[in-house]
C-alpha cells in the first residue's frame, strides 16, 4: 500500500470561500479537529493576508503536535518573513510558497517573462529554505501552462531546495485523464524529482476536483490537497473526506491508503460547516444529511434484508450512528411496520393495511413524513402501544 499524505487547506483555500471569515479562536478549534481526524498537514492561512491571520497561524503552529502546520506566501520576502514570524514555534517550519507558470497569468497577472517568473521562483525557494527545512512550491495554474516550461522550472526549485512540488488545477480546467497525465509527465520528464514529493491541488469548476485528484494517485500523486465539505474559492476545492472514503472503499483498486481517522469524519464536516455558515448541501456523498437515509420501499426492502444491497459505505466508518429508512410516497411496507413497531405498537396484519393505505394517501400530500403524522394515525385508528 502507497502512503498518501493529506494536506488540508480548509484554514486556507477553505476560508478563501466568499463570505467566510473564521477568527483565530475559531480557527484553532478546527485544527485541533483536524489533527483528530488524522491529516498530516494543516495549511493554517495565509500570514501575510492580515496581522489577524499571522496571529491565528502562529497559534496554530504552536498548539497542534500531531499533524505539520504550514502557511501560503506569494514568492517575495515580505510573504516570507511573515510566514517565517508565524511558523518558526512549529515543531517543523513548513513553507507553502506559489507562482503562476501559465501565460495567461504570467502575460496579464505578474507582466513577467518566463525567464523572470523562473528567476523569481528560484530565489524565493532558496530565500525560504535558510530558514524553513520543508518548502513545498506550487506552480499555480499548471494545467494552463506549457509542459517543457513546467519542466524546467519544476527542474530548478528542486534543485534550489523545494521538497514538495504541488501541481494545482487553480481554475478546475482538466479531465481526470489530463490530470492523470500531468502527473505522469512531471514524473517521466523532470530528472530530479525522485528527491520531491508530488502533490495534487484541485478546484471544483467542472465538478471534477475529485475525480481529478484520484487519478492524480492513479498516476503518482504523493499528497493530496483538499478541504472539508469542499469549501474554498469559487465551486470549492477537493472534499478531503470523499477522497479519503473512496480510498479506503476502493482500497484494492486504489492501492493506497491515508492515516486518516475516518470515525471524526461527520463531526469535523459539521464543525466547518457551522462555524463557516456554509452549510452541508443534503445529498452530498459521505456528508450529507441523505448520504445514508433510503426513501424508496424497494431500497429499504434491501437494505433491512441486506445493507450492503444498496449502502458501499458504512454510517459508523464516518461516524454517524445509523442509516435512516425516510418515509415519503415511494416507502413500502416493510419499512412503514417498522417505524410503528419501533414507535412501540403492533398492529395486526388488517390495521397494518388499513394504516399503510392512509399512510400513502397522506405521502401524496406530503414531502416527508413525520413520527407525529405516524403517532396521528395511530390514534385515530385507537390502536394502543
Ligand atoms: O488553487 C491554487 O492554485 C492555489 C495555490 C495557492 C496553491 O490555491
Ligand atoms: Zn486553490
Amino acid at each position: 500500500m502507497r502512503k498518501i499524505d493529506i494536506f488540508d487547506t480548509t484554514l486556507r483555500d477553505g476560508e478563501q470561500t466568499a463570505g467566510v471569515n473564521l477568527n483565530a479562536q475559531e480557527k484553532l478549534e478546527i485544527a485541533k479537529q483536524l489533527e483528530r481526524l488524522g491529516v498530516d498537514i494543516i495549511e493554517a492561512g495565509f500570514p501575510a493576508a492580515s496581522p489577524g491571520d499571522l496571529a491565528a497561524v502562529k497559534r496554530i503552529a504552536e498548539e497542534i503536535k500531531n499533524s505539520s502546520v504550514t502557511g501560503l506566501a506569494r514568492s517575495t520576502t515580505k510573504d516570507i518573513d511573515a510566514a517565517w514570524e508565524a511558523l518558526k514555534g512549529s515543531a517543523e517550519p513548513r513553507l507553502h510558497v506559489f507562482l503562476a507558470t501559465s501565460p495567461i497569468h504570467m502575460t496579464y497577472k505578474l507582466k513577467k517573462t518566463p525567464d523572470e517568473v523562473v528567476e523569481t521562483a528560484v530565489q524565493s525557494v532558496k530565500y525560504a529554505r535558510k530558514r524553513f527545512p520543508v518548502v513545498q512550491w506550487s506552480a499555480e495554474d499548471a494545467c494552463r501552462s506549457d509542459l517543457a516550461f513546467l519542466v524546467k522550472i519544476i527542474e530548478q526549485v528542486i534543485d534550489a531546495g523545494a521538497s514538495v512540488i504541488n501541481l494545482p488545477d487553480t481554475v478546475g480546467y482538466y479531465s481526470p485523464a489530463e490530470y492523470g497525465h500531468l502527473f505522469r509527465y512531471v514524473r517521466e520528464h523532470v530528472p530530479n524529482i525522485h528527491k520531491a514529493k508530488l502533490s495534487a491541488h484541485c478546484h471544483d469548476d467542472l465538478g471534477m476536483a475529485v475525480a481529478n485528484s484520484l487519478a492524480a494517485i492513479e498516476n503518482g500523486a504523493d499528497q493530496i490537497e483538499g478541504a472539508i465539505n469542499g469549501i474554498g474559492e469559487r465551486a470549492g476545492n477537493a472534499s478531503l473526506e470523499e477522497i479519503a472514503v473512496a480510498l479506503a472503499i476502493r482500497r484494492s483498486f486504489y492501492q493506497a491508503e491515508t492515516r486518516m481517522e475516518l470515525k471524526e469524519i461527520s463531526r469535523t464536516s459539521s464543525l466547518v460547516s457551522r462555524l463557516t455558515g456554509i452549510s452541508v448541501p443534503p445529498n452530498k456523498a459521505v456528508v450529507g444529511r441523505n448520504a445514508f437515509a433510503h426513501e424508496s420501499g424497494i431500497h429499504q426492502d434491501g437494505v433491512l434484508k441486506e445493507k450492503s444491497t444498496y449502502e458501499i459505505i458504512t454510517p459508523e466508518l464516518v461516524g454517524v450512528s445509523s442509516n435512516q429508512l425516510v418515509l415519503g410516497k415511494h416507502s413500502g411496507r416493510h419499512a412503514f411496520r417498522k417505524h410503528i413497531n419501533k414507535l412501540g405498537f403492533e398492529p395486526g396484519e388488517e390495521q397494518l393495511n388499513e394504516l399503510f393505505g392512509e399512510f400513502k394517501e397522506l405521502a401524496d400530500r406530503k414531502k416527508e413524513l413525520t413520527e407525529e403524522d405516524i403517532l396521528a394515525l395511530l390514534l385515530e385508528h385507537q390502536i394502543q402501544p
